[in-house]
């Protein structure tokens, strides 16, 4: 029994291991986030628990938007997002910017993004005029 379940932890931690290439086992990602960054390891830092963008870790994710929109007069309040910003667990994560991902259409996506010149359709909303970042940041 104790074997089976040190056989379980084993094989979870070493999951969350390659999930990321360093462990971001320490960070509250959801699972969501945790498929995201199994192929996408560089988006994001486990030392920092940010998220990482064309090489440059700039944004929290994982951290608490509902206590830091308490202390941040800032940030919107929770029960005020719009509802295609995802919180899980009152955290923030990948989905908080950006869409779910979908097997089925997430490289036609990205190619879509790549060549057009219109909103992207890999976020969560439509960032032309900082839509999507004013929507938890007050202006
Ligand atoms: C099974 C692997 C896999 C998963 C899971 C995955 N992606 Fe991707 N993602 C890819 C591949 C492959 C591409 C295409 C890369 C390319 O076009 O060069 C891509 C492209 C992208 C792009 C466009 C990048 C670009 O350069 O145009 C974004 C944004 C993105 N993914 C975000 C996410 C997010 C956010 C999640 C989780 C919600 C996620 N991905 C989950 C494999 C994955
Ligand atoms: C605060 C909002 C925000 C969060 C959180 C966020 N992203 Fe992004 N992401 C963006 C925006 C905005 C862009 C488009 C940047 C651009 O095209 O200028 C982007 C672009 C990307 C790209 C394509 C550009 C690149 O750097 O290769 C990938 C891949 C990506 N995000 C993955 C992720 C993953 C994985 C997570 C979760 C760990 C995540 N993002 C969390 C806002 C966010
Ligand atoms: C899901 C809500 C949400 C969205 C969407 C969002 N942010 Fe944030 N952002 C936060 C929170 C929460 C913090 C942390 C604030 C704090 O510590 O008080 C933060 C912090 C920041 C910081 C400070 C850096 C740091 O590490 O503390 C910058 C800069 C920033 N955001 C820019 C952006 C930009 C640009 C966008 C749009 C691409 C964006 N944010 C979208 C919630 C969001």
């Amino acid at each position: 029994m104790l074997r089976r379940i040190f056989l379980t932890i084993a094989i979870l931690g070493c999951y969350y291991n390659t999930a990321s290439g360093a462990s971001v086992s320490g960070l509250s990602l959801d699972p969501q986030s945790m498929e995201c960054v199994s192929c996408h390891e560089s988006s994001i830092s486990a030392a920092t628990g940010q998220a990482c963008h064309m090489g440059s870790c700039e944004h929290p994710v994982a951290a608490d938007y509902a206590s830091l929109s308490l202390k941040n007069p800032g940030l919107v309040r929770p029960a005020s997002l719009n509802p295609a910003i995802k919180l899980e667990n009152n955290r923030m994560g990948c989905l908080s910017c950006h869409i779910p991902y979908s097997k089925a259409n997430h490289e036609l996506l990205s190619a879509v993004r790549k060549n057009a010149s219109g909103p992207d359709p890999m976020l969560a909303l439509d960032n032309t005029l900082s839509k999507l970042c004013t929507s938890c940041h007050k202006k």
